[in-house]
């Protein structure tokens, strides 16, 4: 599915998404039936999923953002994480679910898991919307996963090349003279 109107190749539509979203947030409300849940999102780049799980999960929530980077220079990641933006809520004895985007090397969700699990939360699962299983470097999984995605760079949906296509409304891929 290429065209001009179309950045890149599409791999997921906004519905495919949408409907993911909704059997994902009937799971989770299902889960923490009768419990309150705190949703975390990752800036930037999960903020569209999280706008979609918010909506499905039909539990009482709260919601906050952290942003954290395993990115020195360049797009290679390293264990080195670092929070830019810390979440403003008392998480203490609170379930916690990290909204992603995806795990990629899993560096960064490794290490707010415990970041979370540090500050004392009752529990810490991650709903992501793509997982790339084939990248994984640190010991981390979704707990709830939208997609599994072979190893491509992929846009659109609130992820990024260079700051760019978060707007896409649907998830693409460059080929690298597209870029
Ligand atoms: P990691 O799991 O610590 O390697 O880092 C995951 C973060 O890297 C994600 O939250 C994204 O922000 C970014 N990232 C990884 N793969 C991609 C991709 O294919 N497109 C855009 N951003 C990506
Ligand atoms: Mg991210």
């Amino acid at each position: 599915m290429v065209n001009s109107e179309v950045k890149g190749t599409v791999l997921l539509t906004q519905e495919q998404i949408w409907e993911r979203a909704k059997e994902i947030g009937k799971q989770i409300s299902e889960d923490f039936s009768g419990e309150e849940l705190i949703l975390i999102g990752t800036l930037k780049g999960a903020v569209v999923w999280m706008a979609d799980m918010m909506k499905t999960i039909t539990l009482d929530t709260q919601i906050d953002f952290i942003s954290a980077s395993s990115y020195g220079s360049g797009t290679v990641s390293s264990g080195n994480v670092k929070i830019k933006k810390d979440i403003e809520l008392d998480i203490e004895n609170k379930n916690v679910l990290i909204i992603e985007d995806i795990i990629d090397t899993g560096n960064t969700l490794k290490y707010l898991k415990e970041y979370f699990s540090k500050k004392n939360a009752k529990c810490v699962k991650i709903c992501t919307l793509l997982d790339k299983p084939s990248r994984r470097e640190a010991d981390v999984q979704g707990d709830y996963v939208g997609f599994s995605i072979d190893d491509l760079f992929v846009i659109g949906y609130g992820l990024d090349f260079d700051q760019k296509y978060r707007n896409l409304p649907y998830i693409s891929y460059l080929d690298s003279y597209e870029a």
